[in-house]
């Protein structure tokens, strides 16, 4: 009798962890990850729990139900750092990290800092998983993720990430992508961040696809001192290509993104809110497509003192495109400094597999991130 009533209790449980997976497919680059598939969900207890089913070799889909909290899990440090961006209370200050302040920033004060060990380096994702958050539970605090050293199809969707030591520039990154392929990441927040919401690093990251999340820069504590965000997403690698569709980039002030190296970019149905200084950094070896994208509110859409890369951007739609990329291009909105008839972009994106494009609109800023499946 009570065996019967424990089999029935499991049959039940296993009927509504079927239930749980990804939502949806991957568009853009990284259309063909599948992250850990049709494994048999996992649901962490514990941070140590956490970094451990992130880490290992099995393919999982991991669920997060609540919040994990590193802020404390390594203890603090207190050093001495430097005030480069000036001395107010609504100033980020950097850490001495590799020496950062002592060799680029000899003349900046000195202050004493105080942060949390965790955040300065995120927890290792290995390949084949998905990370998914339940509704509006999954939150990781005080610490990021790392896709690195040839990490491979990883899944992430539905979750926040947040508060990495804001107050400190070198104090953490949400999303670190460095040496991997096949990587996307979807509907998750970031906010208040040390370092980078997102960057991908020197190495080739391949095929990464950015969808739908809200990258929100609101903080009390900003490189520009203003309450807006400066280190955003960075895009660097020798060989990436990044489709960054419908994200919701808000209250931001610089790097969103900044785009180098060797990198394609397609940016498209994107919508920014408020920037105080710029969104798009284009240097050498940034080829970049950007359509059906609105802005409202950027001081400057592109920064043209940088700007060394390949553009194509237009406020009309474009039927230059249709011969390359099978349709045409569609306008951007308040657009401004971000424009561009670079064929170099166009012939870049031949034969690749795009996405379709919508008209430019809002809609990210009631779509994106965590909760909005
Ligand atoms: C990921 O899954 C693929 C396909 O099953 C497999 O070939 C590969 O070895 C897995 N990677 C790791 C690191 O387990
Ligand atoms: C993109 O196009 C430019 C101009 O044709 C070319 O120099 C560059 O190598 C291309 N990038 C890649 C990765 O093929």
């Amino acid at each position: 009798m009570k065996y019967a009533f424990v089999l029935t209790a499991i049959a039940a449980m296993a009927s509504k962890v079927a239930a749980v997976g990804v939502s949806g497919t991957p568009e853009g680059f990284a259309s063909s990850a599948t992250g850990g598939g049709s494994a048999t969900p996992v649901y962490p207890s514990s941070t140590d729990e956490l970094v451990s089913y992130l880490g290992d070799s099995e393919a999982r889909v991991i669920v997060l139900s609540k919040t994990f909290d590193f802020t404390d899990t390594e203890g603090t440090t207190t050093t001495t750092g430097c005030q480069p961006w000036g001395t107010g209370s609504g100033c980020q200050v950097a850490i001495n990290k590799d020496d950062w302040c002592t060799n680029y920033q000899p003349d900046a004060a000195t202050t004493s800092v105080t942060y949390n060990k965790a955040g300065e380096l995120g927890i290792t994702v290995g390949s084949n998983k998905s990370l998914i958050g339940e509704g509006s539970k999954g939150t990781i605090k005080g610490r990021g993720l790392r896709m690195v050293s040839g990490a491979k199809n990883i899944i992430i969707q539905n979750i926040a990430v947040t508060d990495i030591n804001p107050q400190y520039v070198w104090g953490g990154d949400a999303i670190t992508i460095n040496e991997a392929d096949l990587i996307w990441v979807d509907h998750v927040t970031t906010a208040r961040i040390g370092r980078q919401h997102y960057v991908l690093g020197t190495e080739a990251d391949n095929r990464v696809s950015l969808t739908n999340n809200y990258i929100n820069g609101e903080s009390d504590w900003s490189a520009t001192c203003d309450g807006h965000h400066y280190w955003n997403v960075y895009l660097d690698g020798s060989s990436d290509k990044v489709t960054f569709k419908g994200n919701y980039l808000y209250k931001t002030s610089g790097r969103a993104p900044k785009v180098q190296s060797n990198t394609y970019l397609h940016a498209v149905n994107n919508y920014w809110d408020e920037n105080s200084n710029h969104a798009f950094e284009i240097g050498s070896g940034g080829y970049v497509l950007a359509e059906g994208n609105y802005f409202s509110n950027v001081n400057e859409v592109l920064e043209s003192s940088s700007f060394e890369g390949a553009l194509f951007a237009a406020d009309s739609d474009s039927s230059t495109c249709s011969s390359s990329i099978g349709r045409s291009c569609v306008a951007n909105v308040n657009g401004g400094t971000l424009t561009g008839t670079s064929s170099d972009v166009l012939s870049n994106l031949s034969g690749e597999t795009l996405p379709d494009a919508d008209k430019a609109s809002t809609d990210p800023a009631g779509s994106a991130g965590q909760g909005n499946l």
